[in-house]
């Protein structure tokens, strides 16, 4: 994806989020395509704190998308852009009352984090059909802290105590069943799935069999990973998609489970490569390191200093193949303030200069702030030859909006 940067900073300013409609389409087919080939029984659910734009979101609904929502906010995100409620799932965690009651309110599908957590719920109401979240007892993911299954994740409810909770939930007149997990974001090796797949139906299979439960859905979760540096091996996903379905169609068939839908919630893989943050060079500094000062920082985009996230760095107007070693950093006042850490970089750059960071559509916006005073930057989406903005920028009145 290569636009004519220079009218978008012209139109827009910067910086800028820009994503590509036809990307995430394309996205989106392919996932779905890989795992139908093995399984018709599927369903895709875009996890929306990935980049929770209406619009985005609409593009993934018109292509038949379900939604995964992590809190009321999200939900309302989704419904306002026109997802059915029987296609959103709710997976939080650590719920307060108000979150479920919203959850009950627009009677949608929870995976309960916790056991105290479906207790929580029966006081407000009795669910329909209830899934609970299993830590498997592994995880996986391209840093720590987007590891979210395993002996140290906050998540899920380890696979020791599962069965109390079906148990109890079972007790209590629930008639209805699914099983989660999510282990881990960003991934980019294939069979790690089909491992932690086949523990989820082990766990589940020996469950739902003493129990006497068929289950809805096996919902396995995201965490389908992209290429974000030139060396990683993207990942295969029509390979994964075979490994997934050969375990879970043998787990199916040995615990006698019927014809479970299987479900994934994938957020980075259907808009992270869809979307690129343009920015413009604000100034230039030799120093102990040389820096190249852009208008978008940690505040803009903040994996590189959350994770030590890579985001390939472009000057799309630069041609000039001598280069130096620099590093590319925001406004923000925190020396963790740095988008690329030196890298080589066209010597001739000069402030005004548009930059792009590329795979910014995945936890980009979603993970913007307005530290140290930053509104937050505009938004828009490609559809072929025109663009339209999704988001305004916000002002420096918009700051003032909340204050009593
Ligand atoms: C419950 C749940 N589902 C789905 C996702 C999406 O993960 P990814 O963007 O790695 O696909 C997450 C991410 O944290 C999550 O917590």
């Amino acid at each position: 994806m290569n636009y004519d940067y220079k009218n978008f900073a012209s139109e827009y300013g910067t910086p800028l989020y820009i994503y590509d409609k036809s990307k995430i389409e394309s996205n989106y087919k392919k996932l779905k395509s890989a795992f139908e080939d093995h399984y018709s029984h599927f369903s895709i659910h875009y996890a929306v704190k990935a980049n929770p734009n209406p619009a985005v979101i609409k593009v993934l609904g018109d292509m038949g998308s379900g939604v995964d929502c992590s809190s009321p906010g999200e939900l309302e995100h989704a419904l306002r852009a026109g997802i059915s409620p029987d296609k959103v799932l709710y997976t939080g965690n650590y719920e307060s009352p108000d979150d479920l009651s919203r959850v009950i309110k627009n009677d949608i599908k929870i995976n309960f984090d916790d056991l105290n957590s479906f207790k929580r719920m029966i006081k407000l109401g009795k669910p329909k059909r209830v899934s609970f979240r299993i830590n498997p007892g592994i995880g996986k993911g391209s840093h720590e802290a987007v590891v979210t299954g395993g002996t140290d994740a906050k998540f899920g409810i380890p696979y020791e105590k599962a069965f109390e909770a079906y148990e109890f939930a079972k007790e209590n007149g629930v008639e209805k069943f699914g099983i989660h997990m999510m282990t881990g974001s960003n991934n980019l090796e294939p069979f790690f799935f089909a491992e932690a797949v086949e523990k989820l139906l082990t766990i589940g299979g020996e469950i739902f069999n003493r129990l006497d439960i068929a289950p809805d859905y096996v919902d396995i979760g995201g965490g389908f990973g992209i290429p974000y540096h030139p060396e990683d091996t993207p990942l295969d996903v029509n390979l994964m998609a075979k490994l997934i379905c050969e375990k879970f169609k043998a787990g199916v068939a040995k615990y006698k489970l019927g014809n479970p839908e299987l479900l994934v919630e994938p957020g980075r893989y259907l808009v992270g490569n869809a979307g690129v943050l343009l920015a413009s060079v604000t100034g230039l500094k030799e120093s102990y390191r040389n820096f190249v000062g852009i208008d978008a920082g940690m505040n803009t985009l903040a994996r590189p200093s959350l994770y030590g996230a890579i985001h390939q760095v472009e000057f799309p107007y630069k041609k000039n193949s001598e280069t130096k070693v620099m590093s590319v950093c925001g406004q923000v006042c925190e020396n963790a303030d740095i988008l690329a850490h030196n890298i080589h970089l066209p010597v001739d750059i000069e402030e005004g200069d548009l930059m792009i960071l590329r795979d910014a559509g995945a936890y980009g916006f979603a993970m913007s702030s307005v530290y140290n005073g930053r509104p937050r930057p505009a938004e828009v989406l490609v559809d072929g030859e025109s663009s339209k903005l999704i988001r305004r920028r916000e002002l420096i009145e918009d700051l003032f909006n909340y204050y009593c």
